[in-house]
């Protein structure tokens, strides 16, 4: 078969001898119910028909938009939109995302992977996606629910009513129903990389991503005001009954200053501050000064942020080829506990990838088992009280985080 690969559709995978079995295969290596998963319980595949129901149409009128199910804005990451030529016959876009969305085309990998006489590598060499590997899974994931130099969710969208975007790759990893069984057999097959690995390797995809989409033409606004979306949503709209104002050491900012979304820089401060603590200085002055840059110019800022990217990709460089030891993850973790108790994360997108980073790190910790069971059961206990904090972006409080974070820090004694 010549010229590129071809999506083929949901339908070509759903077989009842492929993915498609309503109960799990005892002996097979996988379950082949991934269809039933996907097509049950997973928001994947979910993704289209909120462009046809009310929530959809609402944000695409609001845009002036006639149909968000046929505009390419909201295709984009909402389907497997793929250009017509790639589509082969049994491809349909009301699909939504995929299987081929994630795990590549099909059509040059499909013969060889129904025989069962490829191996992963030979699949790979056809098309299939590396979905198992951290890099490249955050580089997938972050496509849309970060965007890409292609896609974006921009102010106006979320203006329009689109949900905030907030993304953490062990997390995410984990909040997606699995259609997969992590057993002896998957280990064998497959490396998986240990939580705390995934996290990192997602901030800083996560972080280098975000200075690229900011400092790129296409998305950093060209009017007077900067795009909002890249600040932190809540410096703008929380209400102004209780006042919350304190000062935070790493931004350096006055009151009265919308900040910069920092989240992801905030976690590999902490992170860097562990494995390699000459970085974290320098992205510690990199950050300050970005935020310092904000409230002086659109030049200084875009030139601080472009300074901050090339800290942040020596750190990705760093991270991509560390291997976290068990004692290195104690020392993420109570760092990241230290900042929450100092009040690092005020601004809510940071409280919320501190609990989703503290998940991971405690998660990969629990598999180590570095902790007694009662131990484990108590940080786990205070990890979900930590999220209830989180369960209303509206209703925040700051000083309550780091009351529960403060209790985080005794049960990790
Ligand atoms: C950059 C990628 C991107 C673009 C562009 C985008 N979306 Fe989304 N959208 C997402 C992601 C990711 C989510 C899930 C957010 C979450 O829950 O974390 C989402 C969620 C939604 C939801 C809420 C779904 C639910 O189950 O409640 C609606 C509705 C929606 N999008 C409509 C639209 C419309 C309409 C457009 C076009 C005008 C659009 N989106 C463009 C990525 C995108
Ligand atoms: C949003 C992305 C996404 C979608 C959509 C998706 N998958 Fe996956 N899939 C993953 C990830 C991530 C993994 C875990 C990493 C890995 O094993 O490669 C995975 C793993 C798998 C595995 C590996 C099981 C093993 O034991 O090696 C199979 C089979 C699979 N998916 C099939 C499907 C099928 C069939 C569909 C559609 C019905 C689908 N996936 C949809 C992301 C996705
Ligand atoms: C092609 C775009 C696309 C890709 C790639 C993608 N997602 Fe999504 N994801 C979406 C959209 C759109 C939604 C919202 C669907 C809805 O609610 O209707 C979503 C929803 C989710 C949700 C549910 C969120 C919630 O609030 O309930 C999780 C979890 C998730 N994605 C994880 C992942 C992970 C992990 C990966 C990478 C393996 C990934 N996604 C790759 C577009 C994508
Ligand atoms: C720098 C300040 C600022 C930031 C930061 C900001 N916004 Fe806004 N937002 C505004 C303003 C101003 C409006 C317009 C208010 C109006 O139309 O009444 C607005 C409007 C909105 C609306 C529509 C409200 C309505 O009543 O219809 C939503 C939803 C929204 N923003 C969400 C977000 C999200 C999500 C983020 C973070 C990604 C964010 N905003 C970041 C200033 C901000």
């Amino acid at each position: 078969m010549d010229g590129p690969p071809k999506y083929l559709g949901v339908v070509t995978c759903a077989g009842s001898t492929c993915h498609g079995a309503g109960h799990p295969v005892g002996d097979a290596r996988i379950s082949q119910t991934e269809f039933l998963s996907w097509h049950r319980d997973d928001a994947h595949s979910k993704a289209y028909r909120v462009l046809i129901e009310d929530k959809g149409q609402r944000i695409a009128r609001n845009l002036g938009i006639d149909n968000a199910a046929s505009a390419p804005e909201c295709l984009t990451c909402h389907a497997t939109y793929v250009p017509a030529d790639v589509r082969g016959k049994r491809f349909q876009l009301s699909d939504g995302v995929s299987c081929e969305s994630c795990h590549g085309p099909a059509s040059k990998w499909l013969g060889q992977h129904v025989t069962g006489e490829a191996s992963r590598e030979d699949n790979i060499k056809a098309g299939m996606y590396r979905t198992e590997e951290p890099v490249a899974r955050a580089t997938l994931c972050l496509s849309c629910h970060l965007g890409t130099q292609d896609k974006f969710a921009n102010h106006r969208l979320m203006g329009a009513g689109h949900p905030r975007l907030s993304f953490e790759l062990d997390t995410y990893t984990l909040l997606q129903p699995a259609h997969y069984r992590v057993d002896a057999d998957y280990r064998e097959r497959k490396h998986l990389a240990p939580h705390v690995q995934v996290w990192a390797i997602g901030q800083t995809s996560a972080a280098a991503r975000t200075f690229d989409l900011f400092t790129s033409e296409k998305w950093a606004s060209k009017g007077p005001l900067p795009e909002f979306a890249f600040f932190d949503c809540h410096a703008c709209h929380h209400p102004m009954s209780e006042p919350r104002w304190a000062p935070r050491e790493t931004t350096g900012l006055p009151p009265g200053v919308p900040r910069i979304n920092d989240a992801h820089v905030l976690m590999l401060l902490y992170l860097t501050k562990a494995i390699e603590p000459a970085l974290s200085e320098d992205l510690h002055k990199s950050l300050l000064a970005l935020h310092k840059a904000s409230t002086e110019s659109r030049e200084a800022t875009m030139s601080a942020a472009t300074a901050l990217k090339e800290v942040v990709k020596k750190v990705q460089d760093k991270v991509r080829a560390h291997s976290f030891s068990d004692a290195e993850t104690v020392t993420i973790l109570d760092s990241l506990v230290k900042g929450g108790v100092a009040g690092d994360y005020r601004d809510f997108a940071a409280a919320e990838q501190a609990v989703m980073g503290v998940h991971a790190l405690a998660d990969s910790l629990t598999d180590a088992k570095h902790w007694s069971e009662s131990q484990a059961g108590a940080i786990a206990a205070q990890i979900k009280v930590l999220y209830t904090v989180l369960a209303d972006q509206n209703a925040y409080q700051p000083a309550r985080f780091s009351g529960e974070m403060q209790n985080l820090a005794a049960a990790l004694k």
